[in-house]
């Protein structure tokens, strides 16, 4: 390992695997968060490492071959590590609104009222072909904030300038096909139930570096 790269590690789950039973059950948490999310931090290190390589010898042509798979690798941890963060058990205080006051004000003063905002997420995340994440994103606006509803294709992360991702979904099958096999519609109307608005206000209130701050602490 060059000791100019950082090691990534998987950080642990805020929670036991089957915390967030009904919904989501303990089988896919335990394979999503060991398997897959670990799967993507290996890979992750290992690219990290022949890029560090790849710039000490000046090897251009490698270090374009290497960007898609740090981009997609990257992307899964980044988005994976927020979205444990942005998940908790349906009976904890984190799982209500009115965790997030300041945020739910923006909600309402965006869409309407919260069933318009749900059901325009929902919609997003239905909408998305093949895999991807759907993400309730704050977006600078100079003098101020908004709120909107993005998705991302395959691992890509919400990493554009004055956007910080408040909370996120993962329409990957493998979030969801043991439990409710091709039910998508019903694993997205489930997932309301443990969203973490705790952590969701937040980085709602808080900058990139709030939201971002659990991918520091898996260094
Ligand atoms: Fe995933």
């Amino acid at each position: 390992m060059s000791p100019f790269i950082t090691n990534y590690t998987l950080p642990p789950l805020p929670y036991s695997y089957n915390a967030l039973e009904p919904y989501i059950s303990a089988q896919i948490m335990e394979l999503h968060h060991d398997k897959h999310h670990q799967t993507y931090i290996t890979n992750l290190n290992a690219l990290l490492q022949s890029q560090a390589e790849s710039t000490q010898a000046s090897d251009i042509p490698t270090l374009v071959y290497l960007q898609s798979g740090i981009r997609f690798n990257a992307g899964g941890h980044i988005n994976h590590s927020l979205f444990w963060q942005n998940l908790a058990p349906a009976q904890s205080a984190e799982a209500k609104t009115s965790a997030a006051p300041k945020l739910m004000e923006k909600i309402k003063q965006t869409w309407g009222d919260e069933t318009k905002f749900r059901e325009a997420f929902n919609t997003a995340l239905l909408g998305i072909q093949g895999s991807g994440w759907g993400w309730l994103v704050k977006v600078d606006g100079g003098k101020e904030d908004r709120l909107v509803i993005m998705t991302t294709k395959d691992q890509d992360p919400v990493v554009g300038k004055g956007e910080v991702p408040i909370f996120g979904v993962d329409m990957w099958e493998h979030a969801y096909y043991l439990q409710y096999l091709n039910g998508r519609a019903a694993y997205v109307e489930k997932i309301w139930n443990v969203i973490n608005w705790k952590t969701a206000e937040e980085r709602y209130l808080g900058g990139r570096e709030d939201a971002f701050k659990v991918l520091k602490a898996s260094m």
